[in-house]
């Protein structure tokens, strides 16, 4: 690591999806701590290590490797019951989880009535539903903003947890009744169960900003983990059909309590071509064979919630916005062996939106149809790179196709993923 560049944030470039849960495992090695800042188990990603492939979702995938402090920061939302089942789940299969596992006391809990009310909303929003994972992200980020919400820390104050619980039950309850006719919760019920999550996770709460700085001070090496995309930004993303944090990189300051002077460099994760989940615009979507090839071959299904994904060739526009917005240093380039058969592939390179070109993502929303994509179309290389580990050996399309990203957005790309094991990996000395 080139000298003062100690703390990296890794986050997804597009609308999640990309890859991340590989690069940050294969990086993993140079850190020695690895943070989350933003989201809850509405992520999901599988690791392929030797035979076992494992499963995280809210834990960093820092904790396949014994020796790193992994942190759950103070801007995720933490559904307890998720949490501790995930680590049963690595238990079983071998990883070590002691004291290696943090979560800041300020992060905010999911309780039933967050995933019953963004199960009911989505329901009765029919056709304009978001497309949520359900799993109570959005409401409990509310419930943040809204200033009554229940924080980890709350989990071990019975008092306290008591009364945040009678008040949410009876500003929820009527609501689930009258509005979306669900039953309601009862708060007794709830409090207990929370309680002993408070007591099973009690020696992981620690105040997440004074640990993470002391990390820092220390000199250790941090690396920021995103989660979803930069397109799923509650603020700069495809609004209203996004998440409900700041994903991208400014996230790191907020939701772990870090000066941006401790970020030196940011590495975007983009996928060789472009997905996503849930509604909203998608200006590259394909909905022809070849779309359906992208899903086959890159196994578009999602990780959490199994939906088949969205697919669409690369987007430039989108990558251009993603790379203003999180000042991208590096980017990794996944799957690109997904390509491997087309005989041509088409590049986004602007969008028309009524007769005016636009290079970047516009942040009002329009209909779909309004974008007009403006394709390059290049050659496909038509020869497998899948598990390929060196540039020199890809073939030549292959690497006009990285040239054509790296031109375009200014930004070089340091690693090509070539399948999804710690060894199909392209690392390049920029
Ligand atoms: P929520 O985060 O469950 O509220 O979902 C809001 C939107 O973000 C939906 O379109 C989801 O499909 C999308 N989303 C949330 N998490 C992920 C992720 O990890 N990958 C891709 N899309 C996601």
């Amino acid at each position: 690591m080139k000298d003062g560049i100690r703390n990296v944030a890794v986050i997804g470039a597009q609308w999640g999806d990309e890859g991340k849960g590989k690069i940050v495992d294969l990086l993993c090695e140079d850190f020695d701590v690895v943070a989350r800042y933003q989201g809850g188990h509405n992520a999901g990603h599988t690791v392929k290590f030797g035979d076992k492939h494992f499963a995280l979702r809210l834990i960093p995938s820092g904790i396949l490797h014994a020796d790193k402090l992994c942190i759950l920061g103070n801007g995720m939302v933490i559904d307890p019951e998720a949490l501790l089942d995930e680590m049963e789940n690595l238990r079983a299969m071998g990883v070590r989880i002691e004291e290696n596992l943090k979560i800041s006391e300020s992060a905010h809990v999911i309780l039933p009535y967050h995933r019953a009310l963004d199960l009911a909303r989505e329901e009765a929003a029919g056709k304009a539903k978001i497309g949520t994972t359900g799993r109570g992200i959005g409401p409990t980020y509310e419930s943040k903003v809204a200033r009554t919400g229940v924080r980890i820390a709350d989990l071990i104050d019975p008092e306290v947890l008591r009364e945040k619980i009678e008040f949410a039950c009876a500003e929820k309850n009527p609501l689930l009744e009258t509005v979306y006719g669900k039953p309601p919760f009862d708060p007794k019920d709830m409090l207990d169960a929370y309680l002993r999550f408070g007591e099973v996770l009690a020696s992981r709460i620690t105040d997440g900003p004074i640990l993470i700085n002391e990390q820092i001070r220390a000199g250790r090496k941090v690396m920021f983990e995103g989660a979803q995309g930069a397109l799923l930004d509650v603020d700069h993303g495809t609004y209203p059909f996004v998440t409900s944090s700041n994903t991208i990189v400014g996230g790191v300051c907020t939701g772990l309590g870090v000066a941006p002077k401790h970020i030196h460099k940011v590495i975007g994760v983009a996928k060789a071509y472009t997905t996503r989940v849930g509604g909203g615009a998608f200006p590259t979507e394909l909905s022809d064979e070849h779309g359906e090839h992208l899903r086959r071959r890159g196994n578009e299904f999602g990780t959490v919630t199994g939906r088949p994904r969205r697919t669409g060739w690369l987007d430039l526009p989108i990558l251009r916005s993603s790379s203003m917005l999180n000042g991208i240093d590096e980017i990794a380039l996944t799957k690109l062996d997904v390509l491997d058969e087309f005989n041509e592939i088409p590049i986004c390179t602007s969008y028309r939106i009524r007769g005016k070109e636009w290079k970047t993502y516009p942040s009002f929303m329009l209909e779909h149809q309004a974008y007009d994509p403006q394709y390059r179309v290049v050659k496909g290389w038509k020869k497998a790179t899948a598990g390929m580990t060196s540039y020199e050996a890809l073939p030549q399309a292959a690497r006009d196709y990285v040239r054509i990203i790296e031109d375009e957005l200014e930004v070089k790309v340091s690693i090509i993923s070539t399948g999804p094991r710690r060894e199909e990996t392209v690392l390049r000395r920029l």
